[in-house]
C-alpha cells in the first residue's frame, strides 16, 4: 500500500422501522467489496443484529462484548465470504436507545485502536431517532436515509432528516429510495421530500441511487445470503451495482467534523504500511 488509507464512513438510517436499512447496508457493503474496496460493516442495531445473519457469517461474539470489555473490536470482527469485514451485532441484548452516551462513545472509540486498511465503513444504524442513533450518526461522515414510498416512512424519513439537520447541524445527507417500482419513481420520491425539506426546514438532501422492489431481495435472505451473491443479475442487485459505484465517484471527506469522536480518527493518523 503506497498510500495512507482514509476510510469513509457512511451511516444508514431511516426513521421508520423496515425501510430496508439492513438490506441496503449489506449489500452496498458487499457491491463495494465486489469493486475491489476494502469494505468493514457495523452492525450498529443492537436489538436485531441482522446483518451477520443476512449474510450467512458465523460470529461467536459480538459488540456487546466489546462494550462489556471482555473482547477488543479485533477479536470479533469476522470476514464474510465476500471479504467484508463485519462487526457483528449484538442479538436481543438491549435496545439501542437504552444505551447511554458513554457506551456509545465507548463503542466508537473502540475504532481507535483498530490498524487495518479500510477504505469504507458501512453502519447499520437502528430504526428510530432515539440519541443513540443520532450519535451514530453524527460520527458518520456521510448519512443514508433509506425511506420506502409509503407516508410512514416518508414522515419518518422527514423527522430523521429534520433532527439530523436541524438539531444537529448535520449535512451530507443523501435519500436512497428503497422497494420503488423503477428508477423514474425513485426520483420522484426524492424530489417530493426534498422539496419538503428545502421548504421547511431550509435544507437540500441529495440523490444517490434507487433500489427497485425485487421479490429476490427476500429470497436471498432465505438463504442467508445477500442479494449481490444470490442474485447477481437481479433488477436490486443491478441497482446495488450502482449504487456502490455512485458511492466511490463521491468525493473523500477529508475532515473531522470536529463536534465528536470520529469512527477511525486514529486510523487517518497512522502512517502508511508499505
Ligand atoms: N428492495 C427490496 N425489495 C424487496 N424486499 C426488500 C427490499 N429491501 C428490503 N426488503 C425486505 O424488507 C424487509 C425489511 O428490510 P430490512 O430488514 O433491510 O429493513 P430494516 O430497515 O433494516 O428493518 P429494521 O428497522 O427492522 O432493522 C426484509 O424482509 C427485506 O428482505
Ligand atoms: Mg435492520
Amino acid at each position: 500500500m503506497d498510500k495512507r488509507t482514509l476510510p469513509q464512513v457512511i451511516g444508514v438510517a431511516s426513521g421508520k422501522g423496515g425501510a430496508g436499512k439492513t438490506t441496503v447496508a449489506i449489500n452496498l457493503a458487499v457491491a463495494l467489496a465486489l469493486r475491489g474496496q476494502k469494505v468493514m460493516l457495523l452492525d450498529a442495531d443492537l436489538g436485531m443484529a441482522n446483518a451477520q445473519i443476512a449474510l450467512g457469517a458465523h460470529a461467536p461474539f459480538n459488540i456487546s462484548h466489546v462494550l462489556n470489555g471482555s473482547k477488543t473490536l479485533q477479536e470479533v470482527l469476522v470476514t464474510t465470504a465476500q471479504g467484508v469485514r463485519l462487526v457483528p451485532g449484538a442479538s436481543g441484548l438491549r435496545n439501542i436507545a437504552a444505551l447511554d452516551t458513554a457506551q456509545i462513545a465507548t463503542m466508537i472509540r473502540a475504532f481507535d485502536g483498530l490498524d487495518e486498511p479500510v477504505d469504507y465503513l458501512v453502519v447499520d444504524v437502528a430504526a428510530g431517532i432515539a440519541p443513540a442513533v443520532l450519535e451514530f450518526m453524527a460520527a458518520c461522515q456521510r448519512r443514508f436515509v433509506v425511506v420506502c414510498d409509503q407516508p410512514s416512512s416518508i414522515a419518518d424519513a422527514y423527522g430523521l432528516i429534520k433532527v439530523m439537520s436541524t438539531e444537529q447541524s448535520l449535512d451530507e445527507i443523501y435519500l436512497i429510495p428503497n422497494m420503488v417500482g423503477n428508477a423514474q419513481e425513485g426520483r420522484q420520491l426524492y424530489r417530493r421530500l426534498n422539496d419538503v425539506c428545502t421548504r421547511f426546514l431550509g435544507v437540500s438532501i441529495r440523490y444517490l441511487n434507487a433500489i427497485e422492489g425485487d421479490e429476490l431481495v427476500l429470497q436471498a435472505l432465505r438463504k442467508y445470503q445477500s442479494v449481490m451473491d444470490f442474485a447477481p443479475g437481479s433488477a436490486a442487485a443491478r441497482d446495488f451495482r450502482s449504487l456502490a459505484e455512485a458511492v466511490t465517484q463521491l468525493p473523500p471527506v477529508q475532515s473531522a467534523s470536529g463536534r465528536m469522536q470520529f469512527f477511525m480518527e486514529r486510523m487517518l493518523q497512522v502512517p502508511p504500511v508499505e
